[in-house]
C-alpha cells in the first residue's frame, strides 16, 4: 500500500503518539496480552511499525509480524530483532491453518474495502487456534451529512498526515457475518473510550 512508504513510514509512530488514542490502545493491548500464557504465539497483521512487539516480548509471547510495506517492517525490526517479520498480504496469509494461538489485526479495516475485509476475516480465523483480536475505527455509525464532509476537511486543515489515506466504513452486520461464516464466535465486543475515533475491538473465539 503506497500510503505507508517513504516519510509516512519513517514518521508513522512519531506522528501518531501525539494522540491519546494511541496510548489507550497500547494500554488495552498490554492488559490483554498480560493474560495470555507465556510461550503462546501471536500473528500481528499488519504489524506496521511494530508498536506491540515490546509488549509481546515482555510477556513471553512469540511474535510473527506480517505487513504489506517493507518500510514499515524495517521500523518494526528495530523494535524487536528476534520477531519473525515478513512482507505479505492479510488477504492471503502465508501460514498453515491453526498455526498461531492468537492473531491481532489492528488499524487495518478502515484501509480496505468491504470485499477485502471479507477475505481478511476468514484468513485470520483460518490461521488462529484461540483468539483473534480485530480493531475497527470505522464501523458504520449514524453520522450527520455535514460531519461526513467536514471530517476529512478538518483533518487536512489540521495537517494530520493521515488525512489523505482512504477511510472505509464497514457495516457491523458484514463483519459479524464474516466471522460467523468462518465458523468462529464473537467472544466480546469492546468500545475504547475515545469519542472522536470510537475504536471497537472484536475478540473472536476461533477454537
Ligand atoms: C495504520 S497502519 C497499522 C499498523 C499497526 N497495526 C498499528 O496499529 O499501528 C496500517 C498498516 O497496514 C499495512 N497494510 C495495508 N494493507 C495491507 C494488507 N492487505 N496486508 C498487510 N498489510 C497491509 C500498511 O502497510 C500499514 O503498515
Amino acid at each position: 500500500m503506497k500510503a505507508y512508504t517513504g516519510t509516512v513510514a519513517r514518521n508513522y509512530e512519531r506522528d501518531r503518539v501525539k494522540e491519546a488514542i494511541w496510548h489507550m490502545e497500547q494500554l488495552y493491548m498490554r492488559n490483554l496480552v498480560s493474560s495470555w500464557p507465556r510461550g503462546a504465539s501471536v500473528l500481528d497483521v499488519p504489524v506496521g511499525s511494530g508498536r506491540f512487539l515490546p509488549i509481546y516480548r515482555e510477556f513471553g509471547i512469540e511474535a510473527t509480524g506480517i505487513d504489506a510495506s517493507p518500510e514499515m517492517l524495517a521500523a518494526a525490526r528495530k523494535k524487536d530483532e528476534r520477531a519473525a517479520l515478513f512482507t505479505g498480504n492479510a488477504e492471503q496469509i502465508n501460514l498453515p491453518a491453526k498455526s498461531v494461538d492468537y492473531a491481532v489485526c489492528w488499524r487495518l479495516a478502515h484501509l480496505v474495502p468491504p470485499e477485502s475485509l471479507a477475505r481478511i476475516i476468514p484468513e485470520l480465523m483460518r490461521v488462529t487456534r484461540q483468539r483473534a483480536i480485530i480493531q475497527f475505527f470505522s464501523l458504520r455509525r449514524k453520522k450527520s451529512a455535514l460531519r461526513s464532509v467536514l471530517g476529512p476537511l478538518v483533518a487536512s486543515l489540521r495537517g494530520e498526515p493521515w488525512a489523505h489515506i482512504p477511510n472505509y466504513e464497514h457495516e457491523t452486520v458484514d463483519v459479524e457475518r464474516a466471522i460467523c461464516g468462518a465458523g468462529a464466535n464473537i467472544n466480546r465486543v469492546e468500545l475504547l473510550p475515545d469519542r472522536r475515533y470510537m475504536p471497537t475491538v472484536y475478540v473472536v473465539a476461533c477454537d
